[in-house]
Protein backbone atom coordinates (compact mmCIF):
# COMPACT_ATOMS: atom_id res chain seq x y z
CA UNK A 1 0.00 0.00 0.00
CA UNK A 2 1.51 2.97 -0.94
CA UNK A 3 0.51 6.87 0.98
CA UNK A 4 -1.61 9.76 -1.46
CA UNK A 5 1.11 12.62 -1.39
CA UNK A 6 0.41 14.79 1.83
CA UNK A 7 -1.39 17.74 0.47
CA UNK A 8 0.72 21.28 1.91
CA UNK A 9 -2.40 23.72 2.51
CA UNK A 10 -0.67 27.29 2.42
CA UNK A 11 0.03 28.68 5.14
CA UNK A 12 -1.06 32.64 6.44
CA UNK A 13 -1.04 35.01 8.89
CA UNK A 14 -4.05 35.54 9.90
CA UNK A 15 -4.40 31.43 11.55
CA UNK A 16 -6.06 31.08 14.84
CA UNK A 17 -2.90 29.84 17.05
CA UNK A 18 -5.49 29.31 19.98
CA UNK A 19 -6.10 25.97 17.59
CA UNK A 20 -3.83 23.12 17.09
CA UNK A 21 -2.89 21.73 13.89
CA UNK A 22 -6.28 20.64 12.20
CA UNK A 23 -4.98 16.90 9.92
CA UNK A 24 -7.99 16.57 7.78
CA UNK A 25 -7.95 12.69 6.92
CA UNK A 26 -9.72 11.94 3.15
CA UNK A 27 -11.44 8.49 3.26
CA UNK A 28 -11.25 7.17 -0.39
CA UNK A 29 -13.63 9.06 -2.61
CA UNK A 30 -13.55 11.62 0.03
CA UNK A 31 -10.05 13.59 -1.71
CA UNK A 32 -11.40 16.76 -2.99
CA UNK A 33 -13.68 17.13 -0.31
CA UNK A 34 -11.55 17.10 2.31
CA UNK A 35 -8.95 19.50 0.25
CA UNK A 36 -11.79 22.44 -0.46
CA UNK A 37 -12.63 22.13 3.18
CA UNK A 38 -8.85 22.20 4.40
CA UNK A 39 -8.26 25.50 1.55
CA UNK A 40 -11.33 27.13 2.61
CA UNK A 41 -9.43 27.11 6.16
CA UNK A 42 -6.26 27.56 5.20
CA UNK A 43 -5.90 31.73 6.18
CA UNK A 44 -7.96 30.42 9.53
CA UNK A 45 -6.19 28.08 10.63
CA UNK A 46 -3.46 25.83 10.86
CA UNK A 47 -4.24 22.98 8.88
CA UNK A 48 -2.94 20.15 6.36
CA UNK A 49 -4.18 16.87 4.79
CA UNK A 50 -2.96 13.28 5.91
CA UNK A 51 -3.53 10.70 3.66
CA UNK A 52 -5.72 7.23 4.48
CA UNK A 53 -5.51 4.38 2.55
CA UNK A 54 -7.59 1.09 2.64
CA UNK A 55 -6.61 -1.72 1.55
CA UNK A 56 -9.19 -4.57 1.00
CA UNK A 57 -8.41 -8.23 1.17
CA UNK A 58 -9.48 -11.22 -1.74
CA UNK A 59 -11.51 -12.56 1.55
CA UNK A 60 -13.57 -9.49 1.66
CA UNK A 61 -11.42 -7.91 4.98
CA UNK A 62 -10.05 -4.30 4.80
CA UNK A 63 -7.39 -2.78 5.95
CA UNK A 64 -7.05 1.24 6.99
CA UNK A 65 -3.43 2.84 6.83
CA UNK A 66 -3.12 6.17 8.41
CA UNK A 67 -0.37 8.83 7.76
CA UNK A 68 0.54 9.40 11.43
CA UNK A 69 -0.86 12.69 12.80
CA UNK A 70 1.54 15.13 14.63
CA UNK A 71 1.66 15.06 18.35
CA UNK A 72 -1.65 17.04 19.42
CA UNK A 73 -3.29 17.72 16.37
CA UNK A 74 -7.17 17.72 15.73
CA UNK A 75 -7.96 14.65 13.47
CA UNK A 76 -10.91 14.96 11.49
CA UNK A 77 -11.75 12.44 9.48
CA UNK A 78 -13.99 12.97 6.21
CA UNK A 79 -16.17 10.54 5.22
CA UNK A 80 -19.75 10.97 3.37
CA UNK A 81 -22.04 8.39 4.32
CA UNK A 82 -23.62 7.08 0.54
CA UNK A 83 -23.30 3.88 0.44
CA UNK A 84 -22.77 3.05 4.34
CA UNK A 85 -22.09 -0.33 4.37
CA UNK A 86 -18.81 -0.52 2.84
CA UNK A 87 -17.31 2.76 4.34
CA UNK A 88 -18.26 1.94 7.46
CA UNK A 89 -16.02 -0.81 8.68
CA UNK A 90 -12.77 1.42 7.30
CA UNK A 91 -14.32 4.60 8.86
CA UNK A 92 -14.22 3.02 12.31
CA UNK A 93 -10.50 1.69 12.06
CA UNK A 94 -9.16 4.83 10.65
CA UNK A 95 -11.07 7.19 13.17
CA UNK A 96 -9.45 4.34 16.31
CA UNK A 97 -5.84 4.27 14.56
CA UNK A 98 -6.18 7.90 14.98
CA UNK A 99 -6.72 7.65 18.59
CA UNK A 100 -3.60 5.18 19.12
CA UNK A 101 -1.44 7.04 16.87
CA UNK A 102 -2.15 10.33 19.41
CA UNK A 103 -4.44 12.19 17.91
CA UNK A 104 -5.67 14.96 20.51
CA UNK A 105 -9.18 14.99 19.12
CA UNK A 106 -11.18 12.77 16.23
CA UNK A 107 -13.88 14.54 14.91
CA UNK A 108 -15.96 13.18 11.71
CA UNK A 109 -17.23 15.75 8.81
CA UNK A 110 -19.93 13.37 7.17
CA UNK A 111 -21.95 15.37 4.87
CA UNK A 112 -24.76 12.69 4.20
CA UNK A 113 -25.42 10.90 7.38
CA UNK A 114 -26.32 7.16 6.90
CA UNK A 115 -29.39 5.20 8.72
CA UNK A 116 -31.35 8.10 9.45
CA UNK A 117 -34.97 7.12 8.28
CA UNK A 118 -35.07 3.84 9.59
CA UNK A 119 -36.31 5.68 12.99
CA UNK A 120 -38.36 2.94 14.52
CA UNK A 121 -39.57 -0.50 14.34
CA UNK A 122 -41.56 -0.05 11.58
CA UNK A 123 -42.48 -3.94 11.17
CA UNK A 124 -41.79 -6.68 14.09
CA UNK A 125 -38.29 -7.43 14.55
CA UNK A 126 -36.77 -4.88 12.32
CA UNK A 127 -33.64 -2.95 13.59
CA UNK A 128 -33.77 0.59 14.59
CA UNK A 129 -30.56 1.68 12.20
CA UNK A 130 -30.53 5.39 12.91
CA UNK A 131 -29.60 4.60 17.00
CA UNK A 132 -27.83 1.09 16.24
CA UNK A 133 -25.29 3.22 13.74
CA UNK A 134 -25.27 6.51 16.40
CA UNK A 135 -23.78 3.77 18.95
CA UNK A 136 -21.22 2.93 16.40
CA UNK A 137 -20.55 6.72 15.59
CA UNK A 138 -20.53 7.63 19.13
CA UNK A 139 -17.98 4.97 20.43
CA UNK A 140 -15.36 5.88 17.63
CA UNK A 141 -15.94 9.91 17.42
CA UNK A 142 -15.59 13.43 19.84
CA UNK A 143 -18.01 14.74 17.56
CA UNK A 144 -19.88 14.86 14.11
CA UNK A 145 -20.88 17.81 11.52
CA UNK A 146 -23.57 16.87 8.92
CA UNK A 147 -25.82 18.14 6.45
CA UNK A 148 -29.66 18.22 7.43
CA UNK A 149 -29.80 14.46 8.72
CA UNK A 150 -33.25 13.24 8.29
CA UNK A 151 -34.77 13.95 11.37
CA UNK A 152 -37.98 13.06 12.14
CA UNK A 153 -39.33 11.36 14.45
CA UNK A 154 -35.73 11.41 15.98
CA UNK A 155 -36.00 15.15 16.78
CA UNK A 156 -32.45 15.96 17.11
CA UNK A 157 -28.85 14.04 16.91
CA UNK A 158 -28.33 14.20 20.75
CA UNK A 159 -31.46 12.16 20.91
CA UNK A 160 -29.19 9.15 19.66
CA UNK A 161 -25.99 10.33 19.63
CA UNK A 162 -23.98 10.67 22.58
CA UNK A 163 -21.04 12.57 20.77
CA UNK A 164 -20.94 16.43 20.38
CA UNK A 165 -23.14 17.10 16.92
CA UNK A 166 -23.97 20.03 14.72
CA UNK A 167 -26.09 20.22 11.85
CA UNK A 168 -25.87 22.39 8.64
CA UNK A 169 -29.18 23.58 7.23
CA UNK A 170 -28.60 23.64 3.24
CA UNK A 171 -31.57 25.47 2.66
CA UNK A 172 -30.07 29.09 2.25
CA UNK A 173 -28.36 28.02 -0.26
CA UNK A 174 -30.74 25.83 -2.04
CA UNK A 175 -33.13 28.88 -1.69
CA UNK A 176 -30.21 30.84 -3.17
CA UNK A 177 -29.98 28.90 -5.85
CA UNK A 178 -33.86 28.89 -6.76
CA UNK A 179 -33.72 32.36 -7.05
CA UNK A 180 -30.81 33.02 -9.15
CA UNK A 181 -31.92 30.17 -11.11
CA UNK A 182 -36.17 29.60 -11.45
CA UNK A 183 -38.22 32.68 -12.05
CA UNK A 184 -41.89 32.67 -10.36
CA UNK A 185 -41.16 29.22 -8.36
CA UNK A 186 -43.81 27.57 -6.47
CA UNK A 187 -42.25 25.27 -3.37
CA UNK A 188 -43.67 22.02 -3.84
CA UNK A 189 -42.72 19.17 -0.89
CA UNK A 190 -43.69 15.78 -1.86
CA UNK A 191 -44.49 14.22 1.26
CA UNK A 192 -45.21 15.35 4.93
CA UNK A 193 -41.57 14.16 5.70
CA UNK A 194 -40.27 16.75 3.16
CA UNK A 195 -42.22 20.06 4.73
CA UNK A 196 -39.69 21.02 6.85
CA UNK A 197 -37.39 20.96 4.08
CA UNK A 198 -39.58 22.63 1.62
CA UNK A 199 -40.85 25.66 3.97
CA UNK A 200 -37.62 26.71 5.08
CA UNK A 201 -36.47 27.16 1.86
CA UNK A 202 -40.10 28.86 0.42
CA UNK A 203 -39.78 31.07 3.34
CA UNK A 204 -36.19 32.49 2.55
CA UNK A 205 -36.94 32.34 -1.03
CA UNK A 206 -40.31 34.39 -0.67
CA UNK A 207 -42.46 31.83 -2.63
CA UNK A 208 -45.74 30.25 -1.75
CA UNK A 209 -45.52 26.31 -0.76
CA UNK A 210 -47.66 22.88 -1.19
CA UNK A 211 -47.22 20.09 0.01
CA UNK A 212 -48.30 16.59 -1.37
CA UNK A 213 -49.90 13.34 0.18
CA UNK A 214 -47.08 10.28 -0.51
CA UNK A 215 -48.03 6.65 0.04
CA UNK A 216 -45.22 4.24 0.34
CA UNK A 217 -46.32 0.75 -1.30
CA UNK A 218 -42.67 -0.72 -1.74
CA UNK A 219 -39.23 0.62 -2.42
CA UNK A 220 -40.34 1.77 -5.63
CA UNK A 221 -43.57 1.78 -5.16
CA UNK A 222 -44.77 5.33 -4.48
CA UNK A 223 -48.34 6.93 -4.89
CA UNK A 224 -48.68 10.77 -4.78
CA UNK A 225 -52.06 13.12 -4.87
CA UNK A 226 -51.73 17.18 -5.41
CA UNK A 227 -54.04 19.67 -4.56
CA UNK A 228 -55.66 22.07 -6.43
CA UNK A 229 -53.03 24.14 -7.59
CA UNK A 230 -55.18 27.01 -10.25
CA UNK A 231 -54.16 29.52 -7.88
CA UNK A 232 -50.83 28.90 -8.86
CA UNK A 233 -51.34 28.73 -12.51
CA UNK A 234 -48.20 29.77 -14.27
CA UNK A 235 -45.94 29.62 -11.15
CA UNK A 236 -42.77 26.73 -12.22
CA UNK A 237 -42.79 24.07 -9.03
CA UNK A 238 -39.54 23.39 -7.58
CA UNK A 239 -39.56 20.00 -5.80
CA UNK A 240 -38.23 20.09 -2.74
CA UNK A 241 -36.65 17.11 -0.71
CA UNK A 242 -33.82 15.77 1.61
CA UNK A 243 -33.39 12.90 -0.03
CA UNK A 244 -33.18 11.61 -4.07
CA UNK A 245 -32.77 7.78 -3.36
CA UNK A 246 -34.47 5.54 -5.38
CA UNK A 247 -36.28 8.74 -7.36
CA UNK A 248 -39.79 7.32 -6.93
CA UNK A 249 -41.03 9.95 -5.03
CA UNK A 250 -40.25 12.69 -7.39
CA UNK A 251 -40.88 10.61 -9.90
CA UNK A 252 -44.73 10.30 -8.58
CA UNK A 253 -44.78 13.72 -7.94
CA UNK A 254 -44.06 14.95 -10.99
CA UNK A 255 -46.18 12.75 -12.98
CA UNK A 256 -49.02 14.38 -11.21
CA UNK A 257 -47.76 17.68 -12.20
CA UNK A 258 -47.68 17.14 -15.42
CA UNK A 259 -50.91 15.68 -15.01
CA UNK A 260 -51.81 19.06 -13.94
CA UNK A 261 -50.25 21.13 -16.97
CA UNK A 262 -48.01 22.91 -14.86
CA UNK A 263 -44.73 24.29 -16.48
CA UNK A 264 -41.78 21.59 -16.45
CA UNK A 265 -40.98 21.91 -12.77
CA UNK A 266 -37.46 21.56 -11.24
CA UNK A 267 -36.16 19.29 -8.77
CA UNK A 268 -34.05 20.56 -5.41
CA UNK A 269 -32.85 18.23 -3.16
CA UNK A 270 -30.13 18.10 -0.22
CA UNK A 271 -28.48 14.76 -0.52
CA UNK A 272 -28.86 13.32 -4.26
CA UNK A 273 -27.91 9.63 -3.66
CA UNK A 274 -29.57 8.21 -7.17
CA UNK A 275 -29.91 5.06 -6.56
CA UNK A 276 -29.81 3.07 -9.66
CA UNK A 277 -32.18 4.50 -12.44
CA UNK A 278 -32.96 7.09 -10.16
CA UNK A 279 -31.98 10.01 -12.36
CA UNK A 280 -32.95 8.61 -15.81
CA UNK A 281 -36.50 7.78 -14.42
CA UNK A 282 -36.85 11.43 -13.07
CA UNK A 283 -35.55 12.98 -16.45
CA UNK A 284 -38.33 10.92 -18.36
CA UNK A 285 -40.86 11.94 -15.77
CA UNK A 286 -40.69 15.67 -16.79
CA UNK A 287 -37.80 17.59 -14.75
CA UNK A 288 -36.73 20.13 -16.58
CA UNK A 289 -33.36 20.11 -14.31
CA UNK A 290 -32.62 18.82 -11.29
CA UNK A 291 -29.76 20.15 -8.94
CA UNK A 292 -28.39 18.70 -5.68
CA UNK A 293 -26.17 20.36 -2.63
CA UNK A 294 -22.51 18.67 -3.24
CA UNK A 295 -22.96 16.33 0.09
CA UNK A 296 -22.59 13.23 -2.19
CA UNK A 297 -20.97 12.81 -5.67
CA UNK A 298 -23.99 13.05 -8.69
CA UNK A 299 -24.29 13.60 -12.13
CA UNK A 300 -26.33 16.71 -12.00
CA UNK A 301 -26.22 20.53 -11.16
CA UNK A 302 -24.20 21.05 -7.61
CA UNK A 303 -24.90 23.10 -4.84
CA UNK A 304 -21.71 24.09 -2.91
CA UNK A 305 -21.51 23.95 0.94
CA UNK A 306 -17.76 23.67 1.19
CA UNK A 307 -17.49 27.19 2.84
CA UNK A 308 -20.45 26.04 5.44
CA UNK A 309 -18.82 22.77 6.05
CA UNK A 310 -15.45 24.65 6.80
CA UNK A 311 -16.71 27.15 9.10
CA UNK A 312 -18.69 23.53 11.10
CA UNK A 313 -15.09 22.48 11.38
CA UNK A 314 -14.17 25.34 13.14
CA UNK A 315 -16.75 25.45 15.26
CA UNK A 316 -16.71 22.33 16.40
CA UNK A 317 -13.12 22.54 17.30
CA UNK A 318 -12.50 26.01 18.62
CA UNK A 319 -12.72 25.53 22.32
CA UNK A 320 -14.95 28.58 23.08
CA UNK A 321 -17.77 29.36 20.61
CA UNK A 322 -16.71 33.26 18.66
CA UNK A 323 -13.05 32.57 19.46
CA UNK A 324 -10.90 33.11 16.38
CA UNK A 325 -11.39 35.03 13.22
CA UNK A 326 -15.22 35.94 11.73
CA UNK A 327 -17.34 33.84 10.49
CA UNK A 328 -17.55 32.97 6.35
CA UNK A 329 -20.41 34.27 4.71
CA UNK A 330 -22.47 31.47 5.64
CA UNK A 331 -25.71 29.12 5.70
CA UNK A 332 -27.63 28.95 8.82
CA UNK A 333 -26.20 26.03 11.34
CA UNK A 334 -27.28 25.45 14.97
CA UNK A 335 -25.62 23.14 17.55
CA UNK A 336 -27.75 20.43 18.25
CA UNK A 337 -30.20 21.59 21.24
C1 LIG B 1 -38.48 10.27 2.98
O1 LIG B 1 -39.32 10.64 3.76
C2 LIG B 1 -37.48 11.21 2.40
O2 LIG B 1 -37.75 12.53 2.79
C3 LIG B 1 -37.43 11.12 0.90
O3 LIG B 1 -38.66 11.55 0.37
C4 LIG B 1 -37.18 9.73 0.45
O4 LIG B 1 -36.08 9.20 1.11
C5 LIG B 1 -36.96 9.68 -1.04
O5 LIG B 1 -36.75 8.35 -1.40
P1 LIG B 1 -36.95 7.85 -2.88
O6 LIG B 1 -36.11 8.69 -3.76
O7 LIG B 1 -36.47 6.41 -2.82
O8 LIG B 1 -38.40 7.93 -3.20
Amino acid sequence: MRWISCIAIQASSTWNHDVSRIAFYPMPGNEARAKGIAQALSTRADVGLGACAVHHFPDGESLAQIQPPEPGAQAVLVCTLNQPDAKTVPLLMAAATLRDLGAASVGLVAPYLAYMRQDKRFLPGQAISARVYARWLSAHFDWLLTVDPHLHRIRALPQIYTLRSRVLRAAPRMAAWIAANVANPLIVGPDGESAQWAADVAGRAGAPMVVLEKTRLGDKDVRVTVPDLRRHAGRTPVLIDDIISSGRTLVAALERLREAATPPPVCVAVHGLFAGDALAAIREAGAARVACTDTVDHPVEAIDLTSDLAQGVLDMILPVAGHGAPPFPSIGQGAEP
